[in-house]
Protein backbone atom coordinates (compact mmCIF):
# COMPACT_ATOMS: atom_id res chain seq x y z
CA UNK A 1 0.00 0.00 0.00
CA UNK A 2 1.08 3.42 -0.51
CA UNK A 3 0.13 6.73 0.83
CA UNK A 4 -2.97 7.72 -0.93
CA UNK A 5 -2.54 11.11 -2.71
CA UNK A 6 -5.68 12.43 -0.64
CA UNK A 7 -6.41 12.02 2.29
CA UNK A 8 -9.74 9.61 2.95
CA UNK A 9 -12.80 10.24 4.61
CA UNK A 10 -13.03 8.49 8.29
CA UNK A 11 -16.45 7.07 7.53
CA UNK A 12 -14.83 5.20 4.54
CA UNK A 13 -11.79 3.88 6.91
CA UNK A 14 -13.87 2.77 10.03
CA UNK A 15 -15.65 1.16 7.88
CA UNK A 16 -13.00 -0.75 6.11
CA UNK A 17 -10.80 -1.21 9.87
CA UNK A 18 -14.34 -3.10 10.90
CA UNK A 19 -13.86 -4.99 7.50
CA UNK A 20 -10.35 -6.30 8.02
CA UNK A 21 -11.21 -6.43 11.91
CA UNK A 22 -13.78 -9.35 11.17
CA UNK A 23 -11.33 -11.84 10.26
CA UNK A 24 -9.41 -11.18 14.00
CA UNK A 25 -10.04 -13.51 16.74
CA UNK A 26 -13.39 -13.24 18.42
CA UNK A 27 -12.40 -12.94 21.94
CA UNK A 28 -15.65 -11.28 23.30
CA UNK A 29 -17.29 -14.01 22.46
CA UNK A 30 -14.37 -16.25 24.94
CA UNK A 31 -12.99 -18.22 22.16
CA UNK A 32 -9.67 -17.02 22.52
CA UNK A 33 -7.23 -18.34 25.42
CA UNK A 34 -4.77 -16.10 25.89
CA UNK A 35 -3.53 -12.39 24.17
CA UNK A 36 -6.48 -10.89 25.62
CA UNK A 37 -7.92 -11.24 29.50
CA UNK A 38 -11.46 -9.74 29.45
CA UNK A 39 -12.95 -8.94 32.66
CA UNK A 40 -16.18 -7.50 31.86
CA UNK A 41 -18.01 -4.56 30.01
CA UNK A 42 -17.21 -1.92 33.04
CA UNK A 43 -14.03 -2.58 33.43
CA UNK A 44 -13.50 -2.19 29.77
CA UNK A 45 -15.86 1.16 29.91
CA UNK A 46 -12.65 2.37 32.69
CA UNK A 47 -9.83 1.13 30.69
CA UNK A 48 -11.41 3.39 27.52
CA UNK A 49 -12.09 6.46 29.39
CA UNK A 50 -8.50 6.30 30.98
CA UNK A 51 -6.79 5.57 27.55
CA UNK A 52 -8.49 8.36 25.86
CA UNK A 53 -7.61 10.77 28.60
CA UNK A 54 -3.90 10.17 28.40
CA UNK A 55 -4.00 9.27 24.55
CA UNK A 56 -1.80 12.02 23.37
CA UNK A 57 0.42 12.65 26.79
CA UNK A 58 4.56 11.33 26.50
CA UNK A 59 5.61 9.80 29.33
CA UNK A 60 9.33 10.34 28.69
CA UNK A 61 9.93 13.42 30.73
CA UNK A 62 8.06 12.94 34.19
CA UNK A 63 8.56 16.93 34.74
CA UNK A 64 6.50 17.41 32.18
CA UNK A 65 3.76 15.89 33.33
CA UNK A 66 3.58 15.06 37.12
CA UNK A 67 0.53 13.33 36.93
CA UNK A 68 2.00 10.25 35.20
CA UNK A 69 4.79 10.30 37.48
CA UNK A 70 2.83 9.74 40.26
CA UNK A 71 0.24 7.17 38.76
CA UNK A 72 3.66 5.26 37.65
CA UNK A 73 4.47 5.39 41.32
CA UNK A 74 1.15 4.68 42.40
CA UNK A 75 0.95 1.58 40.17
CA UNK A 76 4.71 0.33 41.62
CA UNK A 77 3.43 0.36 45.17
CA UNK A 78 0.34 -1.15 44.78
CA UNK A 79 2.34 -4.03 43.07
CA UNK A 80 5.16 -3.70 45.05
CA UNK A 81 2.84 -3.72 48.56
CA UNK A 82 1.07 -6.95 47.22
CA UNK A 83 3.43 -8.98 46.31
CA UNK A 84 5.30 -7.91 49.90
CA UNK A 85 8.38 -6.12 48.09
CA UNK A 86 11.04 -4.70 51.28
CA UNK A 87 11.10 -1.05 52.65
CA UNK A 88 14.19 -0.29 50.52
CA UNK A 89 12.52 -1.63 47.08
CA UNK A 90 12.12 0.43 43.50
CA UNK A 91 10.38 -0.36 40.85
CA UNK A 92 9.02 0.75 37.31
CA UNK A 93 6.57 0.22 34.74
CA UNK A 94 7.96 -0.98 31.70
CA UNK A 95 5.76 -1.63 28.15
CA UNK A 96 5.30 -5.48 29.07
CA UNK A 97 6.78 -8.98 30.37
CA UNK A 98 9.19 -9.25 27.77
CA UNK A 99 10.78 -5.40 29.20
CA UNK A 100 10.41 -6.05 32.27
CA UNK A 101 12.69 -9.57 31.47
CA UNK A 102 15.10 -7.50 29.31
CA UNK A 103 15.82 -4.84 32.20
CA UNK A 104 16.13 -7.53 34.78
CA UNK A 105 18.79 -9.03 32.56
CA UNK A 106 20.20 -6.00 31.51
CA UNK A 107 20.49 -5.07 35.25
CA UNK A 108 22.20 -8.53 36.06
CA UNK A 109 24.47 -8.15 33.45
CA UNK A 110 25.43 -4.92 34.80
CA UNK A 111 25.73 -6.32 38.29
CA UNK A 112 28.03 -8.68 37.50
CA UNK A 113 30.67 -6.68 35.06
CA UNK A 114 30.75 -4.17 37.79
CA UNK A 115 30.32 -5.68 41.14
CA UNK A 116 31.94 -8.93 40.63
CA UNK A 117 34.09 -8.62 37.05
CA UNK A 118 32.54 -10.70 34.87
CA UNK A 119 33.34 -10.06 31.37
CA UNK A 120 31.49 -13.11 29.68
CA UNK A 121 28.17 -13.39 32.02
CA UNK A 122 26.00 -17.03 31.67
CA UNK A 123 21.87 -16.91 32.42
CA UNK A 124 20.58 -19.95 34.06
CA UNK A 125 16.90 -20.42 33.05
CA UNK A 126 15.00 -22.89 33.31
CA UNK A 127 13.76 -24.74 29.97
CA UNK A 128 9.95 -23.49 30.68
CA UNK A 129 10.74 -20.06 30.60
CA UNK A 130 9.64 -17.38 28.60
CA UNK A 131 11.17 -16.44 25.15
CA UNK A 132 11.93 -12.93 26.85
CA UNK A 133 14.79 -14.62 28.81
CA UNK A 134 16.57 -16.22 25.91
CA UNK A 135 15.34 -13.01 23.89
CA UNK A 136 17.37 -10.95 26.87
CA UNK A 137 20.20 -13.21 26.56
CA UNK A 138 20.59 -12.33 22.45
CA UNK A 139 20.17 -8.73 22.89
CA UNK A 140 22.55 -8.58 25.56
CA UNK A 141 25.14 -11.04 25.04
CA UNK A 142 24.57 -13.48 27.43
CA UNK A 143 25.12 -16.80 26.93
CA UNK A 144 22.18 -19.12 27.84
CA UNK A 145 22.16 -22.37 29.76
CA UNK A 146 18.44 -24.22 30.31
CA UNK A 147 18.03 -25.60 33.81
CA UNK A 148 16.67 -29.23 33.12
CA UNK A 149 13.02 -29.69 34.50
CA UNK A 150 12.06 -32.55 36.66
CA UNK A 151 9.28 -35.39 36.75
CA UNK A 152 7.20 -32.52 38.29
CA UNK A 153 7.88 -30.21 35.46
CA UNK A 154 9.60 -27.84 38.19
CA UNK A 155 13.20 -26.40 37.67
CA UNK A 156 15.59 -29.15 38.89
CA UNK A 157 17.64 -27.65 41.38
CA UNK A 158 20.28 -30.00 41.67
CA UNK A 159 20.70 -29.25 38.12
CA UNK A 160 20.49 -25.88 38.50
CA UNK A 161 23.39 -26.06 41.47
CA UNK A 162 25.29 -27.83 39.00
CA UNK A 163 25.56 -25.88 36.15
CA UNK A 164 26.20 -22.79 38.63
CA UNK A 165 29.84 -20.96 37.92
CA UNK A 166 32.25 -18.17 38.32
CA UNK A 167 30.63 -16.56 35.11
CA UNK A 168 26.44 -17.02 35.89
CA UNK A 169 25.37 -13.25 36.32
CA UNK A 170 21.66 -14.19 36.23
CA UNK A 171 19.16 -17.30 37.35
CA UNK A 172 15.18 -16.92 37.71
CA UNK A 173 12.35 -19.25 38.70
CA UNK A 174 8.69 -18.51 37.05
CA UNK A 175 5.54 -17.84 39.33
CA UNK A 176 4.15 -20.09 37.73
CA UNK A 177 5.68 -20.88 33.67
CA UNK A 178 3.70 -20.26 31.03
CA UNK A 179 4.00 -24.30 29.20
CA UNK A 180 2.42 -26.14 31.95
CA UNK A 181 1.10 -23.33 35.01
CA UNK A 182 4.05 -24.90 37.18
CA UNK A 183 5.91 -22.44 39.63
CA UNK A 184 9.74 -23.73 39.83
CA UNK A 185 11.35 -24.20 43.36
CA UNK A 186 11.59 -20.38 44.49
CA UNK A 187 13.63 -20.48 47.38
CA UNK A 188 15.40 -23.11 47.11
CA UNK A 189 16.94 -20.83 43.63
CA UNK A 190 16.89 -17.68 44.96
CA UNK A 191 18.94 -19.35 48.11
CA UNK A 192 21.12 -20.79 45.24
CA UNK A 193 22.07 -17.22 43.36
CA UNK A 194 22.02 -15.30 46.97
CA UNK A 195 24.56 -17.52 48.26
CA UNK A 196 27.26 -16.63 45.38
CA UNK A 197 25.92 -13.00 44.69
CA UNK A 198 24.01 -13.93 41.88
CA UNK A 199 21.03 -11.89 40.30
CA UNK A 200 17.69 -13.72 41.21
CA UNK A 201 14.46 -12.93 39.29
CA UNK A 202 11.32 -14.05 39.40
CA UNK A 203 8.95 -14.18 36.41
CA UNK A 204 5.70 -13.48 37.97
CA UNK A 205 4.48 -11.62 34.28
CA UNK A 206 1.36 -14.25 34.80
CA UNK A 207 0.68 -14.97 37.89
CA UNK A 208 1.68 -11.76 39.95
CA UNK A 209 -1.79 -9.93 40.21
CA UNK A 210 -3.44 -13.25 40.33
CA UNK A 211 -1.27 -16.02 42.85
CA UNK A 212 -1.93 -13.10 45.49
CA UNK A 213 -5.94 -13.85 45.24
CA UNK A 214 -5.93 -17.51 45.03
CA UNK A 215 -3.66 -17.31 48.45
CA UNK A 216 -6.23 -15.49 49.62
CA UNK A 217 -9.02 -17.59 48.30
CA UNK A 218 -7.51 -20.65 50.23
CA UNK A 219 -5.27 -22.35 47.40
CA UNK A 220 -2.00 -23.67 48.18
CA UNK A 221 0.63 -21.22 46.72
CA UNK A 222 4.15 -21.90 47.07
CA UNK A 223 6.39 -19.16 48.15
CA UNK A 224 6.59 -16.77 45.33
CA UNK A 225 7.31 -13.28 46.03
CA UNK A 226 9.27 -10.92 48.01
CA UNK A 227 8.89 -12.88 51.47
CA UNK A 228 11.39 -15.28 50.13
CA UNK A 229 14.91 -14.26 50.75
CA UNK A 230 17.19 -13.44 47.91
CA UNK A 231 14.97 -12.31 45.28
CA UNK A 232 16.53 -9.44 43.52
CA UNK A 233 13.75 -8.18 41.21
CA UNK A 234 10.35 -9.98 40.15
CA UNK A 235 8.30 -8.98 37.33
CA UNK A 236 4.40 -8.96 37.44
CA UNK A 237 2.40 -7.92 34.13
CA UNK A 238 -0.78 -5.57 34.87
CA UNK A 239 -1.83 -6.36 31.31
CA UNK A 240 -1.93 -9.87 32.11
CA UNK A 241 -4.12 -10.65 35.10
CA UNK A 242 -4.28 -6.76 36.38
CA UNK A 243 -6.85 -6.47 33.72
CA UNK A 244 -5.17 -3.55 32.13
CA UNK A 245 -5.00 -3.00 28.40
CA UNK A 246 -1.79 -3.49 27.01
CA UNK A 247 1.37 -1.79 27.37
CA UNK A 248 1.73 -2.51 31.35
CA UNK A 249 4.12 -4.22 33.38
CA UNK A 250 5.66 -3.44 36.81
CA UNK A 251 9.21 -4.49 37.58
CA UNK A 252 9.74 -4.58 40.96
CA UNK A 253 13.57 -4.18 42.65
CA UNK A 254 14.31 -5.42 46.25
CA UNK A 255 16.91 -2.42 46.20
CA UNK A 256 16.07 0.84 44.54
CA UNK A 257 19.61 1.74 44.55
CA UNK A 258 20.41 -1.69 42.20
CA UNK A 259 17.59 -0.18 40.31
CA UNK A 260 19.17 3.72 40.03
CA UNK A 261 22.79 2.29 39.15
CA UNK A 262 22.13 -0.75 37.53
CA UNK A 263 19.46 -0.21 35.23
CA UNK A 264 18.99 3.11 34.16
CA UNK A 265 20.54 4.89 31.53
CA UNK A 266 21.78 8.45 32.41
CA UNK A 267 23.54 10.61 28.80
CA UNK A 268 24.75 13.99 28.90
CA UNK A 269 27.14 13.80 25.80
CA UNK A 270 25.39 15.78 23.46
CA UNK A 271 24.12 19.01 22.84
CA UNK A 272 20.62 18.12 24.06
CA UNK A 273 20.74 18.31 27.49
CA UNK A 274 20.85 15.37 30.09
CA UNK A 275 19.04 12.53 28.91
CA UNK A 276 18.17 9.66 31.62
CA UNK A 277 15.34 6.70 31.37
CA UNK A 278 14.54 3.98 33.22
CA UNK A 279 12.81 1.70 30.34
CA UNK A 280 13.72 0.65 27.29
CA UNK A 281 11.64 3.10 24.94
CA UNK A 282 12.69 6.88 24.69
CA UNK A 283 9.20 8.58 24.44
CA UNK A 284 6.80 6.55 26.13
CA UNK A 285 3.04 6.28 25.85
CA UNK A 286 0.86 7.44 28.72
CA UNK A 287 -2.48 5.75 28.28
CA UNK A 288 -0.81 2.63 29.57
CA UNK A 289 0.37 4.30 33.08
CA UNK A 290 -3.26 6.20 33.23
CA UNK A 291 -4.88 2.63 32.29
CA UNK A 292 -3.22 0.72 34.71
CA UNK A 293 -3.77 3.18 37.79
CA UNK A 294 -7.76 3.65 36.92
CA UNK A 295 -8.07 -0.36 36.41
CA UNK A 296 -6.11 -1.04 40.40
CA UNK A 297 -7.72 1.56 41.86
CA UNK A 298 -11.42 0.62 39.90
CA UNK A 299 -10.88 -3.12 40.95
CA UNK A 300 -9.31 -2.71 44.44
CA UNK A 301 -8.66 -5.91 46.67
CA UNK A 302 -12.29 -7.12 46.70
CA UNK A 303 -12.44 -6.60 42.59
CA UNK A 304 -9.26 -8.42 42.03
CA UNK A 305 -10.35 -11.42 44.74
CA UNK A 306 -13.92 -11.51 42.96
CA UNK A 307 -12.51 -12.02 39.73
CA UNK A 308 -10.07 -14.51 41.09
CA UNK A 309 -12.83 -16.52 42.46
CA UNK A 310 -14.00 -16.62 38.48
CA UNK A 311 -10.88 -17.38 37.13
CA UNK A 312 -10.43 -20.49 40.01
CA UNK A 313 -14.13 -22.05 39.57
CA UNK A 314 -13.99 -21.88 35.95
CA UNK A 315 -10.50 -23.41 35.85
CA UNK A 316 -11.67 -26.21 38.02
CA UNK A 317 -14.76 -26.92 35.94
CA UNK A 318 -13.04 -26.95 32.52
CA UNK A 319 -10.10 -29.03 34.13
CA UNK A 320 -12.96 -31.66 35.51
CA UNK A 321 -14.68 -31.60 32.74
CA UNK A 322 -11.56 -31.87 30.45
CA UNK A 323 -10.04 -35.30 32.55
CA UNK A 324 -13.65 -36.66 32.12
CA UNK A 325 -12.69 -37.23 28.40
CA UNK A 326 -10.77 -39.88 28.16
CA UNK A 327 -8.25 -40.11 27.10
CA UNK A 328 -6.98 -36.31 28.22
CA UNK A 329 -5.56 -35.16 30.79
CA UNK A 330 -3.95 -31.93 32.23
CA UNK A 331 -0.31 -32.01 32.13
CA UNK A 332 1.36 -31.10 35.84
CA UNK A 333 -0.29 -29.47 38.96
CA UNK A 334 -0.72 -25.80 37.02
CA UNK A 335 -1.15 -23.52 40.22
CA UNK A 336 -3.37 -21.33 38.70
CA UNK A 337 -5.63 -20.67 35.36
CA UNK A 338 -2.65 -21.74 33.10
CA UNK A 339 -2.25 -24.83 31.98
CA UNK A 340 -2.18 -27.67 29.36
CA UNK A 341 -3.81 -31.13 28.87
CA UNK A 342 -2.29 -33.90 26.51
CA UNK A 343 -4.01 -37.14 25.34
CA UNK A 344 -2.44 -40.44 27.17
CA UNK A 345 -3.29 -42.42 24.22
CA UNK A 346 -2.08 -42.90 20.56
CA UNK A 347 -5.12 -43.79 19.57
CA UNK A 348 -6.24 -39.88 20.17
CA UNK A 349 -4.00 -36.86 18.57
CA UNK A 350 -4.20 -34.06 20.70
CA UNK A 351 -3.26 -31.78 17.36
CA UNK A 352 -6.26 -33.05 15.57
CA UNK A 353 -8.47 -32.58 18.65
CA UNK A 354 -6.98 -28.52 18.50
CA UNK A 355 -7.70 -28.88 14.61
CA UNK A 356 -11.21 -29.34 14.96
CA UNK A 357 -11.46 -26.71 17.65
CA UNK A 358 -10.38 -24.71 15.24
CA UNK A 359 -12.59 -25.87 12.75
CA UNK A 360 -15.03 -24.38 15.67
CA UNK A 361 -13.79 -21.66 16.18
CA UNK A 362 -12.13 -22.02 19.32
CA UNK A 363 -7.93 -20.95 19.37
CA UNK A 364 -6.28 -23.00 21.30
CA UNK A 365 -1.95 -23.02 21.62
CA UNK A 366 0.02 -25.78 20.34
CA UNK A 367 2.85 -26.83 22.64
CA UNK A 368 5.17 -30.07 22.33
CA UNK A 369 7.04 -31.71 25.03
CA UNK A 370 4.91 -33.63 25.85
CA UNK A 371 2.19 -32.78 22.73
CA UNK A 372 -0.54 -30.54 24.25
CA UNK A 373 -3.34 -27.53 24.13
CA UNK A 374 -2.85 -24.51 26.41
CA UNK A 375 -5.45 -22.34 27.77
CA UNK A 376 -5.25 -19.30 30.16
CA UNK A 377 -8.49 -18.61 31.75
CA UNK A 378 -10.09 -14.86 31.56
CA UNK A 379 -13.26 -14.53 34.15
CA UNK A 380 -15.04 -13.90 30.80
CA UNK A 381 -14.64 -17.88 30.32
CA UNK A 382 -17.17 -18.58 32.71
CA UNK A 383 -20.00 -18.19 30.16
CA UNK A 384 -18.50 -20.75 27.65
CA UNK A 385 -17.53 -23.85 29.74
CA UNK A 386 -20.09 -26.31 28.81
CA UNK A 387 -19.99 -25.65 24.97
CA UNK A 388 -16.05 -25.68 25.00
CA UNK A 389 -16.46 -28.95 26.65
CA UNK A 390 -19.34 -30.86 24.36
CA UNK A 391 -17.43 -29.40 21.23
CA UNK A 392 -14.08 -31.04 22.85
CA UNK A 393 -15.92 -34.24 23.50
CA UNK A 394 -17.17 -34.34 20.02
CA UNK A 395 -13.64 -33.18 18.84
CA UNK A 396 -12.14 -36.24 20.42
CA UNK A 397 -14.43 -38.63 19.52
CA UNK A 398 -13.74 -37.53 15.78
CA UNK A 399 -10.05 -37.48 16.20
CA UNK A 400 -10.42 -41.42 17.73
CA UNK A 401 -12.61 -42.33 14.98
CA UNK A 402 -9.90 -41.36 12.19
CA UNK A 403 -7.70 -43.75 13.74
CA UNK A 404 -10.77 -46.31 14.13
CA UNK A 405 -11.20 -45.72 17.61
CA UNK A 406 -14.28 -44.76 19.84
CA UNK A 407 -13.74 -42.23 22.60
CA UNK A 408 -15.95 -41.58 25.28
CA UNK A 409 -16.48 -39.92 28.59
CA UNK A 410 -15.06 -41.91 31.67
C1 LIG B 1 5.42 -16.40 32.08
C2 LIG B 1 5.53 -15.27 31.10
N1 LIG B 1 6.56 -14.41 31.20
C3 LIG B 1 6.71 -13.37 30.35
C4 LIG B 1 5.82 -13.16 29.33
C5 LIG B 1 6.05 -12.02 28.37
O1 LIG B 1 5.08 -11.05 28.49
P1 LIG B 1 4.73 -10.01 27.31
O2 LIG B 1 4.06 -10.80 26.24
O3 LIG B 1 3.85 -9.02 28.00
O4 LIG B 1 5.98 -9.40 26.83
C6 LIG B 1 4.73 -14.03 29.20
C7 LIG B 1 3.74 -13.85 28.13
O5 LIG B 1 2.79 -14.59 28.00
C8 LIG B 1 4.59 -15.12 30.09
O6 LIG B 1 3.57 -16.00 29.98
Amino acid sequence: MKLPAQGRAPEELFAEMHRRKEEDADWRAGRTFSLVYPAGDEVDEVLRQANELYMFENALNPLRFPSLKSMERDVVEMTGAMLHAPEAAGGCLTSGGTESILLAVKTARERARLDRGVTDPVMLAPVTAHPAFAKAAHYFGLEHVQIPIGADLRADVAAAEALIGERTAFMMGSAPNYPHGMIDPIPELAALASERGIHFHVDSCLGGFQLPFWERLGEPIPPFDFRVPGISTLSADVHKYGYCTKGASVLLHANKDVMQLRQAFIYHEWPGGIYGSLAMAGARPAAPIAAAWAVMNYLGEEGYLRLAQAVRDTTRALQKGIEAIEPLQVVGEPAMGVFAFRSTSDAVDVMAVGDGMDDRGWCLDRQHGPDALHLMISPEHAKVVETFLADLHTCVSDAGKARGVEARYS
